[in-house]
């Protein structure tokens, strides 16, 4: 089953607005296949973001992503990457559509609530970067 990596980022989590955004991924129907609350060294901020490195905010970026816990999640279903990309919202909440994440909780491009994988190779990436194979449970299996 396909599955991506979704972060409420430390704005969101100071917020309160981790129930806000997982009962959002519930209610679409997707399953929440593992979850954390951690605080992220420097070393997991820059590899997360590694594709970054060379930006004008990676700087900042990393600052903001280690300021505080986040909620680390995967979340499951059928084609749960796009559709998780599309409950976030555009990067930019100002451009955000309302009914989105960013669109509805968010106003500052580098504050905007929470990270969603973009693509098939980053949620794998992604998901390794935060959990063990044995930490992602397995709804099918027979008890
Ligand atoms: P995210 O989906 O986590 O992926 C990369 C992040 O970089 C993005 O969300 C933004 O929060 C952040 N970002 C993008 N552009 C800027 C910017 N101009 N200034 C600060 N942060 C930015």
């Amino acid at each position: 089953m396909e599955r991506t990596y979704v972060m409420v980022k430390p704005d969101g989590v100071q917020r309160n607005l981790i129930g806000n955004i997982v009962s959002r991924f519930e209610q679409k129907g997707y399953t929440l296949a593992a979850a954390k609350l951690v605080t992220l060294s420097k070393e997991t901020a820059e590899t997360h973001y590694s594709e970054h490195r060379e930006r004008p905010f990676f700087g900042e970026l990393v600052s903001f992503i280690t300021s505080g816990p986040v909620f680390a999640m995967v979340w499951e279903g059928e084609g749960v990457i796009k559709a998780a990309r599309q409950l976030i919202g555009a990067t930019n909440p100002s451009e955000a559509a309302p009914g989105t994440i960013r669109g509805d909780l968010a106003v500052n491009v580098g504050m905007n609530v929470v990270h969603g994988s973009d693509s098939p190779e980053s949620a794998e990436r992604e998901i390794a970067i935060f959990f063990k194979e044995e930490e992602l449970n397995d709804y099918q299996k027979d008890s």
